[in-house]
């Protein structure tokens, strides 16, 4: 280890919508960092083929993503070893708070597009996310072998859709089914199916003529040099700022362009930023350990009930056995067996540095959003709640399981698979999600988990606010007068249910003392 401010880490989501690839991109930079030693290794686990990421049922029975995870591999770039923190994100919209909270862990993003499809409605949304979050981003453009491939029309789309200036790293060669490889525009290197990178000195290099057909090499030249005409040159401030997407064409399946991927995010990608929090930012290379918890994630392990948090790591050198204290709650917690994440397996972490994710086992202690440091008393920030968009309430099948069904509905808002909400008046809560999947999520968990048959039942709300007010007494007064439509959330914060957005806008400009959010800061609670 040559650094201690974790200058050697590069900590990145991979996003991207259903099927665009991401797991197999995932297998495959796992395989090239030798953490994975097979490719077939992990297709060759029967009924959980799935990288490691992609482990809760009901994904494997939807073939989506729905949770994100944490795998580290290292890998030698220009003589020096970098370490590289990948973090898996759900690709399904309705897991896009998930997502967010996620963002808030890394420090540049990977998005992958399938060739055919160009930007969905899910990926703009994705997008929008990592820009809020401002997360420059590499586009892998996938599946280039596949036919019907127009790399200008994608260029030019992506550019248009996600208002980005956009820099062809490298060009595909031969399309319409006919893949013959890749050109980097940078390095001039030609990959082609089941041969060795050939280094070329570059498009003018009379070898082209030999090793591609002649229409395809034709066309490269010209398309090529269009390219790099057409578009800007690679702009490192303007990628590292976020209005500038280098792309790179390539196959995660058949492993092309998989590698210059991997070396341009050793390359490009920021190592840990200065992160937000109050009352301020905490920089990278300062001596104190301090990080912040984005994940909570309970029965990873379903013989072990274990419930870990995952905390990403900002700053100073972490060593095992530290005793950390938790902002929030003044308590010091000892962290005596922190876990790091390889594709298959968990490690024990001696040391952390600045970028590195752990994950520390607790029982129901941290939470999303606690910040943890040597005693300094400062708040990481950024890591909200949202509003829901859809409310319910639960059912139970069996009345005999009250209490269960209150444990596991704590679990699952404390991991922000859900909120809960408790009414004022009545006694059967609330739970509310942000998208329809994480319904069917929670109740596919409470089942396999927690042994509790349940189901839904429309709930006479339809949406959610975060009370304030300067004047606690016209806030009392407020909720003493809408007793029926006011609940608290998990922290005890009054919250004012809406049967529809009409009421609310209606209650909103009647109510000119209160304040109404969509978002409740989670460092805060
Ligand atoms: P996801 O995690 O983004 O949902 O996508 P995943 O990797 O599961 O890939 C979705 C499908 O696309 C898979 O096919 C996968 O094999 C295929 N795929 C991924 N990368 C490429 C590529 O570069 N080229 C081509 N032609 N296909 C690619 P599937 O039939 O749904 O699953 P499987 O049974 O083959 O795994």
């Amino acid at each position: 280890m040559t650094t201690t401010n974790g200058a050697d880490r590069r900590t990145f989501a991979i996003i991207s919508h259903p099927d665009a690839g991401k797991t197999t991109l995932t297998e495959k930079l796992l395989l090239s960092g030798g953490a994975i030693h097979l490719a077939g290794e992990v297709k060759a686990r029967g009924a959980n083929r799935r990288a490691r990421s992609d482990w809760m049922k009901i994904e494997q029975q939807r073939g989506i993503s729905v949770t994100s995870s944490v795998m580290t591999f290292e890998r030698a770039y220009e003589g020096e070893t970098l370490t590289f923190n990948l973090l898996d994100t759900p690709g399904h919209e309705d897991f896009s708070e998930d997502t967010y909270r996620t963002l808030t862990a890394v420090d540049s993003a990977v998005m992958v597009i399938d060739a055919a499809r160009g930007i969905e409605a899910q990926t703009l949304k994705l997008f929008e996310v990592c820009r809020l979050r401002d997360v420059p981003i590499i586009t892998f453009v996938n599946k280039v072998d596949r036919e019907g491939l127009a790399p200008y029309a994608l260029l030019d789309e992506i550019a248009d859709k996600l208002a980005l200036d956009v820099t062809p790293m490298n060009w595909p060669v031969g399309m319409g089914g006919l893949f013959e490889g890749l050109f980097d525009l940078r390095t001039h290197v030609l990959t082609r199916p089941d041969q060795a990178p050939e280094p070329l000195t570059g498009l003018d290099d009379p070898r082209l003529d030999a090793l591609l057909s002649a229409d395809g090499v034709a066309r490269l030249r010209e398309e090529a040099e269009l390219a790099l005409a057409g578009y800007g040159a690679l702009d490192h401030e303007a990628y590292r700022a976020g209005s500038q997407t280098p792309i790179f064409f390539g196959s995660a399946l058949r492993e092309y362009g998989v590698e210059a991927l991997i070396d341009a995010i050793g390359a490009l990608a920021p190592p840990p930023r200065p992160q937000p929090a109050s009352p301020r930012a905490i920089a990278p290379d300062e001596p104190n350990v301090a990080g912040f918890v984005f994940k909570v994630q309970a029965n990873m392990n379903p013989q072990h009930r274990d419930r870990i948090a995952f905390m990403r790591l900002c700053s100073g050198r972490f060593r095992r056995g530290m005793k950390l204290k938790q902002v929030q709650t003044g308590k010091a917690i000892a962290i005596n067996s922190p876990i790091f994440f390889f594709a298959q397996d968990r490690e024990i972490a001696d040391t952390a540095l600045p970028g590195d994710i752990i994950g520390i086992p607790n029982h129901g202690v941290l939470r999303v959003g606690d910040t943890l440091t040597e005693g300094e008393a400062i708040a990481f920030t950024g890591i909200p709640n949202f509003a829901p968009e859809i409310l319910r309430r639960v059912r139970l099948l069996d009345p005999t399981k009250t209490k269960q069904l209150r444990t596991a509905l704590n679990d699952m808002a404390e991991e922000g698979v859900t909120q809960l909400f408790k009414p004022m008046v009545g006694s059967q809560w609330i739970v509310g999600v942000v998208g329809q999947l994480q319904l069917e999520v929670l109740i596919s968990r409470l089942q396999a988990e927690y042994n509790v048959a349940a189901e839904f039942e429309p709930a006479p709300f339809e949406t959610a606010r975060w009370l304030d007010a300067s004047e606690p007494a016209k806030l009392k007064a407020f909720m003493d007068g809408r007793k029926n439509a006011m609940a608290e959330d998990r922290d005890g914060a009054p919250v004012f249910l809406a049967r529809d957005n009409w009421e609310l806008s209606y209650v909103n400009e009647r109510s000119p003392d209160i304040r109404f959010s969509a978002t409740k800061e989670r460092a805060h609670a």
